[in-house]
């Protein structure tokens, strides 16, 4: 009897073991093998973003909808332009900024989307002060910066239905052209379909950077979704329409795939900001597109991805008008990267240079 026993109970006793090993063994594994790739967006930071998604859709569905049963009495608003501030430091520009909004303040609104870790030292200006979006942290090398820019879309669609335009700036762009010449160029254009405004980005389909950056996630994960033939790139400073941004706020297709974090050993290629827009708009609405954007950058000589960052010697009128120069429609109307110290010398050239056509 005794041994019958022993030789019943072990095989229990061994699959219970194996039963009760296997969770363990998928705790423990993913500590033992080293991350595979960045780290992905917190899932917190995903459900508030969802959260204030819905409601910017939402609004904008019914604002959408007012001004048809009673444009009859009322004029339609006049359109605004929404500045959408993405940055880590302070707006140090801020003063030039101030000049070149004064007196229109019935054209635009201001929204700072600053990563709660910058150290803001200098006091805001008056049109920056109260500004502030709720952040969430940023990094480079990661789709939180297109979180960010979704997140300041949304809360500009929700604020203000008058906000027309959104033009996505940074702490080391400038201005190139007065106000009034700016917000003249985005409302004369309207070459998109049925006579409307188009959004201003750039949209490449050529470009050397194309492969590894679609690969970067992995190497089939973008399928379905993003085929590699309809993957673009161009950059993050766009100016888009109303209706692209309720198209990028509204996406969960494409953002499914864009914010899954890139492999560590392909992190040199990781720069979904200058992906994501472009693909999205280009296979929801590209002739609405222009495909280039306001916004001049040098990349002359760049360094890890940084382009050619202007130092106080370098700012001059010469400068200014190289870099209104375009061969699209319109010249450029805003330019990056200005280090900190060229304050100086572009509220020198503001008035007589910067600010006149
Ligand atoms: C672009 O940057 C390079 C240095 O990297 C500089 O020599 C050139 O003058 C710049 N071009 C313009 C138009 O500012
Ligand atoms: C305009 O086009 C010419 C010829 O393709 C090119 O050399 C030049 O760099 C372009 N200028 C700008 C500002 O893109």
């Amino acid at each position: 009897m005794t041994p019958s026993v022993t030789t019943h109970a072990s095989p229990l006793l061994l699959s219970l073991l194996l039963l009760v090993s296997i969770p363990t063994v998928f705790l423990l594994v993913p500590r033992l093998i080293p991350p595979k790739t960045l780290p992905a967006i917190p899932d917190a930071d995903e459900s508030d973003d969802l959260a204030l998604f819905r409601r910017a859709i939402l609004s904008s569905s019914t604002s959408a909808a007012k001004p048809a049963t009673s444009s009859f009495f009322h004029r339609r608003p006049t359109p605004k332009v929404a500045f959408l501030f993405l940055t880590n430091s302070d707006i140090v520009f801020s003063p030039l900024w101030e000049k070149y909004f004064h007196g229109h303040r019935q054209l635009f609104n201001i929204y700072v989307h600053a990563d709660p870790s910058s150290i803001l030292d200098l006091p805001l200006t008056p049109t920056f002060r109260g500004r502030f979006v709720p952040a969430k942290a940023t990094q480079r090398a990661s789709p939180t910066l297109i979180s960010a820019a979704r997140r300041l879309l949304a809360t500009a669609l929700l604020d203000d239905p008058s906000n027309q335009f959104f033009a996505l700036l940074s702490q080391s762009c400038i201005p190139l052209h007065p106000f009034p010449t700016m917000y003249n160029a985005l409302l004369s254009d309207n070459a998109g379909p049925h006579g409307r405004h188009r959004s201003f980005i750039e949209i490449k389909d050529k470009d050397w950077v194309l492969h590894d950056r679609y690969y970067a996630r992995g190497d089939e994960v973008m399928l379905p979704e993003v085929p590699y033939d309809r993957f673009r790139s161009g950059s993050q400073f766009f100016v888009l329409t109303r209706r692209h941004a309720i198209l990028v706020v509204r996406d969960m297709r494409l953002w499914k795939k864009f914010k899954l974090p890139c492999l560590i050993e392909r992190k040199d290629s990781c720069y979904p900001e200058e992906h994501y827009f472009p693909t999205l708009l280009d296979m929801q609405d590209p002739d609405g597109c222009t495909k280039y954007s306001l916004t001049r950058v040098n990349w002359t000589d760049q360094v890890e991805g940084h382009p050619h960052t202007y130092r106080p010697g370098e700012v001059s009128a010469r400068l200014i008008r190289e870099l209104r120069k375009s061969n699209a429609t319109f010249s450029y109307m805003f330019a990056r990267k200005f280090a900190p110290e060229c304050l100086e010398p572009l509220m020198q050239i503001a008035d007589s240079v910067i600010l006149r056509d």
